[in-house]
């Protein structure tokens, strides 16, 4: 498979991105949605991220976009300011092909260059190995499970709880 052409995206980039969150919605348990969000709503939360700074990239083949991840904050009270949460898609056709992990290597980049110092990721599903193995690979530590925290298709899901430091992290002070 060609590499992707990883780039920041565009609001011309939301009705693709749009259909690859619906159909993990739909069919995964990596996000606890239940309702896909239409393609007003992901326009809404992509220019609240830009608002706020926060970088959004998409993967494209050939003309298409197949995956995208972007980082937001992690909690909205002030002192979380310099910690984001990522999240990170592909349409399932193309996973395992190391698009996920050039995805996530670039997002961290940009959150190390905007002066994030932690990234957490907070996984949907135990059994999410596609999402541990990425992040483990990405030098995201294990914090631990939330067990039972989520209900969908009929079952308990667990969270997993993963994180890594960005640029310096806490061995120095961050810019006011
Ligand atoms: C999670 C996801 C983004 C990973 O992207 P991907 O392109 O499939 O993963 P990559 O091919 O880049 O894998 C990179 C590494 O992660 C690990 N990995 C990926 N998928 C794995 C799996 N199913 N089982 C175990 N390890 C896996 C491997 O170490 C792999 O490296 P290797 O192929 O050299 O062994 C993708 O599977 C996806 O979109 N899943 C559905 C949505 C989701 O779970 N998103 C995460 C929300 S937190």
């Amino acid at each position: 498979m060609p590499d992707p052409d990883i780039r920041h995206a565009t609001e011309a980039d939301l009705p693709a991105v749009t259909e690859i969150y619906a159909q993990a919605v739909l069919q995964g348990t990596a996000t606890f949605e239940l309702i896909p969000p239409d393609l007003a709503e992901m326009t809404r939360r992509f220019k609240a991220l830009m608002d706020g700074g926060y970088p959004y990239l998409v993967a494209e083949l050939e003309g298409s976009v197949i995956g995208y991840a972007y980082a937001g904050p992690y909690r909205p009270r002030p002192a979380y300011r310099f910690t984001v949460e990522n999240s990170v898609y592909l349409k399932p056709a193309i996973h395992r092909h190391g698009i996920g992990l050039q995805l996530l290597q670039r997002l961290i980049a940009e959150c190390e260059a905007r002066g994030f110092r932690q990234m957490i990721a907070v996984i949907g599903d135990s059994a999410n190995l596609g999402s541990i193995g990425v992040h483990t690979r990405c030098g995201f530590a294990m914090i631990g499970t939330h067990p039972n925290v989520g209900f969908k298709f009929g079952r308990w899901l667990d969270t997993v709880m993963m994180q890594r430091a960005l640029g310096e992290g806490a061995t120095t002070l961050p810019n006011p």
